[in-house]
C-alpha cells in the first residue's frame, strides 16, 4: 500500500471512530464444535435440530412482514450484532415504537433456560415464539393467520417448509413456524469464553484482577449462590426467581396489593396477560408472583445467565441500571439503586450489603467481560 492510500485508510477509521462494524454470520453456529463451559443441551424428541431448519427458522426471525406495520421482525429487539438484545434501548421497542415495560434479554444459550421470560410464563422455545407476533406492543398481529397465509403462498418458503416437514403449503401450521425458529435459537450457542479456558481448561488467560474479580465473584460478593459455577460446567443461572430490589423498591406497599388483586382479577377473566405484564409498568413489576401466586416470589425475576453480558447494557428486567458498574453498586449497597432508595420487603434473604472497596468492584467487573463467548469477542469493544 503507498503512503498516500495508507493515509486515507488511517483517517477514515478516524473519521469512523471506531472499528469496522463486526458481523454476525450463522455458518460460523452451525459447526457442531465443542461448547466448553455449557452442559448438553436438551432437545425436544419432536423437534430435532436439523441446519435446514435452523436455515429456515432464521429466515422467520428476521421477516419483518409478521408485524401489523411490516416493520419489525424478532431481530428488530434481538439483533444478531448486539448479542442478540436491542442494547442500548432500556426497554423494547415495538410496532409504531411502543415501549414495553422490560428489557430484551438475550436469545443466546435461551435454549438453556429451565423457563422462558423474566417471570418464566413460558415453558420453552417453541412456546415463547408464539408471543411475540400477538403482542400488542411488540409485533401487533390480531392473531397467527397473516403468517399463515404468507409462508402458505411465498414459494420460497413454499419451497423451505416442503424440505424441512415433508408438507404441502395448505399443511403448514404456526406450530411449523414456532419449530424452525426454536431450532435457529438452539443453534445460537455461546461458550469458550477467556473464562472458560482458564477454568476448565487451565490456560492462563486471565490477569490478575480478572482472577481476583472471580474470587470476589464466589467468596465475598456470594453471586455464586444464585449465578451457579459447576465442576465442569457454569450456566450462572440456578434456573429460579428471585427479588433482588429491582423495580419493585420504587412500588408503594399498599399499591402492591393493590395491583396484585387487579393482576389476579385479569388472569381469571382470561384478559391477555402479556399486555398486562408488558403493557402496565407498575404490575409489570410483580414478577413471578403474576404467574405463581406465590408471595414469597413478589418482585422476583429469572436468574440470568451472566455469559456475554459486557455486550447487553443495560441490565435487569426493566433496563434501570446502565452499566455493570451500577449493577455492582446496587448489590453493595445490599438491593438498592440509590442511598435513599427504600427496599421493598420482598428482597432476597441473599442479597446484603457486601461492604466492596473500589478495587474489589472494578475486579468484579473486570471478571464479568471475561465471560464474553469465543464467537461473539469480536462484538466486544
Ligand atoms: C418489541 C421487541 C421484541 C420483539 C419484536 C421480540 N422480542 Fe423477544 N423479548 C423481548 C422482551 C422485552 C422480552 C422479555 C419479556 C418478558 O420477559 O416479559 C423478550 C423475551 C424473549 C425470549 C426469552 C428469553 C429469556 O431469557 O427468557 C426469547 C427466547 C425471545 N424473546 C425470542 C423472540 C422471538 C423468537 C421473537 C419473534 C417471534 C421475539 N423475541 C420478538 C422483546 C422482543
Ligand atoms: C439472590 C440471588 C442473586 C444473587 C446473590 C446475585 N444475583 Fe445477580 N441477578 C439475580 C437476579 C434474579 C437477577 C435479575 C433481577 C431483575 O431483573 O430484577 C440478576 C441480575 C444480574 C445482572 C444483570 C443481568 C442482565 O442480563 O440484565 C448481573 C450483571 C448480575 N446479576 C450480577 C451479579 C453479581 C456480580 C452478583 C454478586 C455481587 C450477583 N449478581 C448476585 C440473582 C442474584
Amino acid at each position: 500500500m503507498n503512503r498516500y492510500l495508507f493515509g486515507i485508510c488511517i483517517a477514515t477509521v478516524l473519521i469512523a471512530g471506531v472499528k469496522p462494524e463486526a458481523k454476525f454470520n450463522l455458518s460460523e453456529f452451525l459447526v457442531n464444535d465443542a461448547q466448553l463451559g455449557l452442559p448438553a443441551m436438551k432437545v425436544p424428541g419432536d423437534n430435532p435440530i436439523t441446519k435446514e431448519k435452523v436455515l429456515l427458522g432464521e429466515k422467520l426471525f428476521l421477516d419483518e412482514r409478521f408485524s401489523s406495520t411490516g416493520k419489525v421482525s424478532c431481530a428488530t429487539c434481538h439483533l444478531p450484532e448486539k448479542a442478540f438484545t436491542d442494547s442500548p434501548l432500556k426497554v423494547s421497542e415495538g410496532i409504531d415504537k411502543l415501549t414495553g415495560t422490560r428489557n430484551a434479554p438475550t436469545v443466546i444459550n435461551a435454549a438453556f433456560n429451565k423457563m422462558q421470560f423474566w417471570d418464566g410464563r413460558s415453558p420453552d422455545l417453541e412456546d415463547q415464539a408464539l408471543h411475540p407476533f400477538v403482542n400488542p406492543v411488540e409485533m401487533g398481529l390480531e392473531n397467527h393467520d397473516p403468517i399463515l397465509k404468507i409462508v402458505r403462498t411465498d414459494p420460497e418458503y413454499v419451497k423451505q417448509f416442503k424440505n424441512v416437514f415433508k408438507i404441502d403449503p395448505q399443511q403448514i401450521a404456526i406450530k411449523h413456524v414456532v419449530m424452525s425458529i426454536a431450532a435457529f435459537e438452539r443453534v445460537i450457542i455461546s461458550s469458550n469464553s477467556r473464562f472458560d479456558r482458564w477454568y476448565f481448561r487451565g490456560e492462563n488467560v486471565l490477569s490478575e484482577k480478572e482472577k481476583q474479580g472471580f474470587d470476589i465473584f464466589i467468596n465475598k460478593g456470594r453471586c455464586v449462590s444464585c449465578h451457579i459455577v459447576e465442576y465442569t460446567t457454569a450456566l450462572f443461572t440456578d434456573g429460579k426467581f428471585h427479588n433482588v430490589g429491582v423495580g419493585i423498591n420504587t412500588v408503594p406497599e399498599d399499591e402492591i396489593a393493590r395491583l396484585s388483586a387487579e393482576f389476579l382479577e385479569a388472569k381469571y377473566n382470561r384478559t391477555d396477560v402479556d399486555l398486562k405484564v408488558l403493557g402496565d409498568p407498575q404490575a409489570s413489576e410483580l414478577g413471578r408472583f403474576a404467574v405463581t401466586r406465590n408471595v414469597s416470589e413478589m418482585g422476583a425475576f429469572k436468574t440470568p445467565m451472566l455469559r456475554d453480558i459486557a455486550l447487553t447494557a443495560p441490565y435487569m428486567h426493566d433496563g434501570s441500571l446502565k452499566t455493570l458498574e451500577d449493577v455492582i453498586d446496587h448489590y453493595n449497597r445490599g438491593g438498592a439503586s440509590s442511598d435513599s432508595e427504600k427496599i421493598n420487603p420482598y428482597l432476597s434473604g441473599g442479597i446484603r450489603p457486601l461492604d466492596l472497596t473500589d478495587d474489589e468492584k472494578a475486579a468484579l467487573v473486570a471478571f464479568m467481560k471475561t465471560l464474553t463467548g469465543k464467537k461473539f469477542e469480536k462484538f466486544q469493544q
